[in-house]
């Protein structure tokens, strides 16, 4: 196995504790990995892959971070805070249009002195060919972007989206031994880890990381985003590629995936009240804070896959809280939290 420099961006051996009253509830022991609390702009799972981005961008030589997202863009929200701790500049190429009113990550993309630029595609939306423009769009504004740093002299490191490259992914495989350390100490034996899905990066860590370790823990993924088969099956290959890359002797097949597609509700970042109902629940039960985006769709995931029996009651479950929360104070959601909690 190939071993590479890494940073601490954050602050880890984030704690796990047990959800006593809802493992009540459900009649389950469910813990929970506090990666919402990784230290720094309101934490989230992705310093864990910036500990890698940083180290290979300072190694470069490069002293700016440019990355990818939407307008809430919690990866975002990091890279900047990553740049500012370590004095790189950030640049943030953003989906969608400049918004009248800057909300949420935004504004602490913008406290911690990221430049913010927007790729103004949202006209092309429900376009058949839109696949196509939104990549030649943020391919041309990438290039003008790069043209003009570099003319200043600044040395630019691109980030993919969601920090999911097979380098990035390395945060969330070193993190699974982490993991195994902490609830070995706990006493408990896992048989579930239950982790909000995106971009991929988190749950190809983790799944490449339990299988080295020769655990037979299930990976549960909830997806936030509708993605068909085929999309499941490129991100199979990603697993495989970081696999293959970083020499773990590790094969990813269909049947160790374990990706629920069916609680995406409205589609990708779109309020809907089910996932509310779910971090309404939470917070009166366990004071944990969730995200309407990510982990607020994966716990309730989660929970219906208990009630249903797929996951059977008595299962030692490990719930991967990877933060998200300034997402409830973007405009969208805020909303409807106000319409529904202050009458
Ligand atoms: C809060 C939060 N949770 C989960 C995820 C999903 O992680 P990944 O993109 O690695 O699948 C993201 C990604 O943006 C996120 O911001």
């Amino acid at each position: 196995m190939k071993t590479f420099e890494k940073l601490n961006t954050g602050m880890i051996n984030t704690p796990i504790h047990k959800l006593d009253n809802i493992s009540r509830d459900l009649e389950c022991n469910i813990y929970i990995k506090r990666d919402d609390l990784t230290g720094y702009a309101f934490g989230g799972n992705k310093l864990r892959k910036l500990d890698y981005l940083l180290a290979d961008a300072l190694n470069k030589n490069c002293d700016t971070l440019l990355t990818y997202g939407g307008p809430q863009t919690n990866h975002g929200r990091l890279t900047a805070a990553v740049a500012a701790r370590f004095g790189l500049k950030c640049i943030i190429i953003m989906d969608g249009d400049k918004p009248a009113k800057p909300t949420a990550n935004l504004i602490l993309d913008k406290m911690m002195n990221a430049d913010l630029y927007f790729l103004n595609d949202t006209q092309y939306r429900g376009q058949e060919d839109f696949e196509q423009i939104y990549h030649n769009l943020k391919e041309e504004k990438t290039n003008e972007v790069l043209k003009e740093y570099e003319a200043l002299g600044h040395v630019v490191y691109v980030i993919p989206v969601g920090g999911s490259s097979t380098l990035g992914a390395l945060g969330y495989f070193d993190a699974s031994a982490e993991i195994n350390q902490q609830v070995k100490s706990m006493g408990i034996n896992l048989d579930y880890l239950v982790v909000a899905f995106g971009s991929a990066g988190t749950y190809a860590g983790l799944l490449l990381g339990k299988k080295q370790l020769g655990l037979d823990y299930g990976v549960i993924g909830i997806s936030v985003s509708h993605k068909s088969d085929e999309m499941i099956q490129k991100d199979i290959r990603y697993m495989n590629d970081i696999s293959q890359e970083f020499d773990l002797g590790i094969r990813i097949s269909s049947d160790d995936v374990w990706i629920e597609n069916g609680f995406v509700q409205n589609g990708y970042n779109i309020p809907d009240k089910e996932t509310r109902q779910c971090i309404y629940y939470v917070a009166r039960q366990e004071a944990i804070i969730l995200d309407p985006c990510y982990t607020g769709k994966a716990f309730n995931g989660m929970m219906n896959l208990i009630q249903t029996g797929a996951i059977l009651k008595g299962s030692n479950i490990l719930f991967l809280h990877t933060g998200g929360t300034p997402g409830i104070f973007s405009e969208n959601h805020l909303s409807e939290f106000q319409a529904e909690l202050w009458d």
